[in-house]
């Protein structure tokens, strides 16, 4: 049995060795909580068992568990500069997950689903369930990170969005449906961040996902949020929403 009041009772726990002061450590611990919930919500849609549900709300709840020691040692949340957060927080939890569940028979799932929760791609060896929870975690962390996008951005770089451009660098996965990979030469602006959340909707797993996603209309508040000085920005910006919204629209269809 999982005892997930144990679980989010050793997680604050665990948060709280760190500056919970630091508005980024807060902010990580609920977007881990908010993750855990909605993975909750697509896990009931799939008609999962009890304990099954329990497992996909542990994964959403621990996904994010190396971004602590991320912010404490990096003072950043970008993996390029300081470590992927995702093998990290896999790795932290081979020696913590005891904390957190009695049996070991899900330990495998668990990492594997931390692990790739953060890569562009899932691993092809992973085995079905390892597939089916780390979809699911993905799709949880995709859509808060959306909402995160519209109701916690700071004032500074909503200015930086408003005045940068969108790279054909970033336009090229937008039409082509596929989610942006961080580019390793390439300079991206602040814009080409927002965009790069807006496909996440090409990367989204399960019916429930864009359910959700057309229900809080993400794309279109994101889009609508900022106020876009560069003329070339508001074309392709319209473009983007334009894209994105077909391809919603169509998956919704079946
Ligand atoms: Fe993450």
């Amino acid at each position: 049995m999982i005892d997930l009041p144990n679980a989010n009772k050793e997680f604050i726990k665990y948060v709280k060795e760190f500056d919970v002061s630091n508005s980024r450590i807060k902010g990580k611990q609920r977007h881990s909580i908010r993750v855990e919930n909605i993975s909750k919500i697509i896990a009931e849609d799939l008609k999962l068992n009890q304990e099954e549900i329990k497992l996909a709300m542990l994964i959403g709840l621990l996904h994010d568990i190396g971004r602590f020691e991320q912010e404490k040692q990096y003072h950043t949340f970008n993996d390029l500069e300081s470590f992927d957060h995702g093998d990290y927080g896999a790795d932290l939890l081979k020696r913590l997950i005891r904390n957190y569940i009695d049996t070991d028979e899900y330990d495998n799932v668990i990492f594997e689903s931390v692990r790739n929760h953060n890569k562009l791609r899932i691993d092809e060896n992973l085995n079905e369930q390892e597939n089916f929870f780390a979809k699911l975690v993905r799709d949880a962390d995709k859509l808060d990170i959306m909402d995160e996008t519209i109701n916690l951005f700071y004032k500074e770089t909503e200015d930086l969005v408003n005045k940068s451009d969108i790279s054909d660098y970033t336009m090229n996965f937008v039409r082509n449906h596929q989610s942006v990979a961080t580019p390793k030469d390439v300079e991206i602006s602040y814009l080409d961040g927002v965009v790069r959340t807006i496909a996440f909707v090409f990367d989204l797993n399960y019916r429930k996902s864009f359910e959700i996603l057309k229900e809080q209309n993400y794309i279109n508040r994101i889009i609508d949020r900022f106020n876009y000085k560069n003329k070339h920005a508001k074309e392709y910006i319209e473009e983007v929403r334009k894209i994105a919204n077909l391809f919603v629209d169509e998956k919704l269809k079946n």
